[in-house]
């Protein structure tokens, strides 16, 4: 049994799922794939980093992310801040020989993300990035159908991913609306989730064309404000795809998207057969083969059951309800696997920053409305 120390930067909503994640994963995994223990916790708000310390059960806590990258107690380094700070506190963290774990994007730049990705490589080091989307069992199943040749040749992805979260227009600005702290607005936020699937499952994007609105430009500066302040990034992104292997891709995300809460679906056709999955619906994906006899074919609906990799650790029997924050168990435990077994991961820097790679492509054909290469 060996203890990983958990350095925990930024402990909001994903610092504590990643905590709790961590926990459940023990006890359902088993104490040979790493315990974990909470060492320090380190929150620029330390009222929060308190309050997760209380809950969670850390040593010791911190208002300075400095101080979680240079303890010597700490073995990995879990990065839970807004997107801006991932890469100084993962540069940082990799400079003093850390694992680290770094929440979606890897960061708000492909230059910034490029800059993490080499010395990752070079340190040998776990770098793991929270595209938990690619631990969903359903998409593993759909990986498979896809590059067993299951559906043939591949001709089209198309997929969305909307939720109405901030279509009201009262709600003041955040982080994730100045590009500072952010990056970019929808695309980076929802879109990278599509783009991690569409990479995990269809492979590389080659070329984007892409267009973006910004629906409700100023917001107030604080809850119930008169004071307005700009908002700096999109809030619908919609693009066109080229991929490596042939196919055709429309893409779009939209964080105004009226009636839609949690609507990442996408639909795969090729030759053989198609799928639609929509993360609303986690348990359900719609298949449809070429090969049923005609007078039977018709999309239906596998529900999930242990056949499909990763159900098994929480149902042991199909159709049995599986939710968001098994994704996120599923991630620690690869993660784990990986620092005590050295079990390959497929969501490393370089997968982090061949997304980052497409966002920065999407966002420059936004801009130039033209058509961009991904670099
Ligand atoms: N994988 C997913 O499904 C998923 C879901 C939501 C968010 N995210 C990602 O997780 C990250 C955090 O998002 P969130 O929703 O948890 O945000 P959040 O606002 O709930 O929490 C962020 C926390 O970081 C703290 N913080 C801010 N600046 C800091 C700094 N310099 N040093 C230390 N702490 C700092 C804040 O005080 C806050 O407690 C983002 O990168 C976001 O893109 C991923």
């Amino acid at each position: 049994m060996k203890e990983i120390h958990i350095g925990l930067v930024g402990s909001g909503w994903m610092g504590k799922a990643h905590s709790s994640a961590l926990t459940d994963a023990q006890m359902l995994f088993g104490p040979e794939y790493g315990v974990a223990v909470f060492e320090i916790v380190a929150d620029s708000n330390l009222e929060a980093a308190r309050s997760a310390q209380e809950k969670i059960g850390f040593k010791r806590v911190s208002g300075d992310w400095h101080d979680v990258v240079t303890d010597p107690a700490v073995d990995l380094v879990d990065i839970a801040t807004p997107n801006a700070f991932h890469y100084v506190v993962a540069k940082a963290a990799l400079e003093n020989g850390k694992n680290v774990y770094c929440e979606k994007p890897l960061s708000i730049s492909a230059n910034e993300s490029r800059e993490l990705a080499e010395p990752a490589e070079k340190k040998g080091v776990v770098n793991y990035v929270g595209y938990n989307n690619t631990m969903n069992p359903a998409n593993a199943y759909v990986r498979e159908l896809v590059q067993s040749g299951a559906l043939g040749k591949i001709m089209r992805f198309t997929g969305t991913y909307d939720q109405d979260q901030l279509l009201d227009e009262s709600l003041p600005i955040t982080w994730r609306h100045i590009n500072k702290l952010a990056g970019c607005g929808a695309l980076g936020d929802l879109g990278s989730h599509l783009l991690s699937i569409s990479q995990f499952i269809m492979g590389d994007i080659t070329a984007v064309n892409a267009m973006s609105t910004l629906v409700f430009p100023r917001r107030p500066k604080a809850p119930g404000s008169a004071e307005m302040a700009d908002v700096e990034n999109e809030d619908i992104m919609t693009f066109m795809a080229e991929y490596a292997n042939g196919a055709v891709g429309t893409i779009a995300c939209s964080r105004v998207a009226t009636g839609r809460k949690n609507y990442l679906c996408y639909e795969i056709q090729g030759t053989r057969g198609s799928v639609r999955y929509d993360l609303e619906r986690m348990g359900e994906v719609q298949v449809y083969f070429q090969s049923d006899d005609e007078r039977d074919r018709g999309f239906r609906t596998v529900l999930l059951n242990p056949r499909h990799k990763g159900y098994s650790a929480f149902q042991p029997a199909g159709g049995i309800s599986i939710a968001y924050n098994d994704m996120k168990i599923l991630e620690v435990h690869e993660l784990f696997a990986a620092l005590t077994q050295g079990a390959p991961y497929n969501c490393n820097f370089e997968f982090g920053y061949k997304i980052d790679r497409t966002v920065a492509a999407v966002l420059e054909s936004a801009r130039k409305r033209s058509w961009v290469t991904v670099k």
